[in-house]
């Protein structure tokens, strides 16, 4: 794939995606929806080779979410089923490639089989460095906030921890993404103009890209425009453009607006 006037020293290290339209792409082709998701997986393939090959280093995808329970038992059992199969058939490519696994978002709710897979490729994958992809999985934004409030009253009433130690930095550590840098880039396919409880903490300063393409579609020259269309922002973090010019180094050092 050309990667025509990319800037490599200038990638987001965090990219994150809404993945949505997989219905919309199926029902527009008169096919069930699961047919959608499938194609979706494939869009799932060819992103994370291409953030790969690229340079990206973290790629977070909001691939089922604490609402998408509700949907009907047979598109859950399905969307579970191509979860698992694409762990299976992306591991070797996984250590091949230097990839880590991680997830965020409440692991018990998922079924057995799908959890015990999961848990073999996090563990496997575990020492790779080169890249690290985070499927969300059973994840809401303000469920991660509910339970690392649970576990902050918990610390506090344990002694463990001590109000005034509470900043912003601490709150990072305890959320799912700990350890995790906040995406620079937001990414949502098929139009829809909302976060839809994804990360609410961690994109306080992600840039956002919204694109009409249906998730099945999104593909090599989608994810380019997305970047090429990052690249020409300009983030100030909250500073003005002198302050930005005065030191654009330092202020990119400092991760954005916490200094
Ligand atoms: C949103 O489309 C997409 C999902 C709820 C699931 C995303 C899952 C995949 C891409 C497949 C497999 C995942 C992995 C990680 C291999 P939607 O069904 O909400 O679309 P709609 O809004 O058009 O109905």
């Amino acid at each position: 794939m050309e990667l025509d006037g990319l800037d490599k020293s200038r990638l987001p290290q965090h990219v994150a995606i809404i993945m949505d339209g997989n219905g919309r792409w199926a029902t527009q082709r008169h096919k069930h929806r699961i047919e959608g998701h499938r194609r979706g997986k494939t869009s799932v393939r060819v992103i994370v080779e291409m953030s790969r090959k690229i340079g990206i280093r973290y790629l977070s995808l909001y691939a089922f979410s604490t609402e998408n329970w509700f949907r009907p038992d047979d598109e859950v059992e399905a969307l579970m089923g191509l979860l698992e199969h694409y762990l299976v058939a992306e591991q070797a490519k996984m250590m091949r490639y230097g990839i880590r696994l991680l997830t965020v978002g409440d692991r018990n709710r998922l079924p057995a089989g799908v959890r015990r897979t999961l848990e073999s490729v996090i563990a496997t994958t575990a020492k790779n460095q080169r890249m690290t992809v985070v499927l969300a999985l059973s994840y809401s934004g303000r469920d991660d906030i509910v339970r690392m409030a649970r576990n902050l009253a918990q610390q506090v009433k344990t002694g463990q921890c001590r109000p005034e130690a509470i900043d912003e930095q601490w709150i990072s550590s305890q959320l799912d993404t700990a350890g995790v840098p906040d995406p620079d880039l937001l990414i949502r396919t098929s139009g829809e103009m909302r976060i839809s409880n994804f990360f609410l903490w961690q994109i306080a300063y992600s840039e956002l890209y919204v694109t009409p393409t249906l998730w099945p579609e999104f593909r090599e020259k989608e994810y380019l425009q997305a970047l090429l269309d990052y690249q020409r922002r300009r983030r100030r973090f909250g500073r003005t453009d002198e302050q930005l010019a005065q030191n654009p180094i330092a202020m990119m050092e400092a991760g954005g607006p916490k200094s």
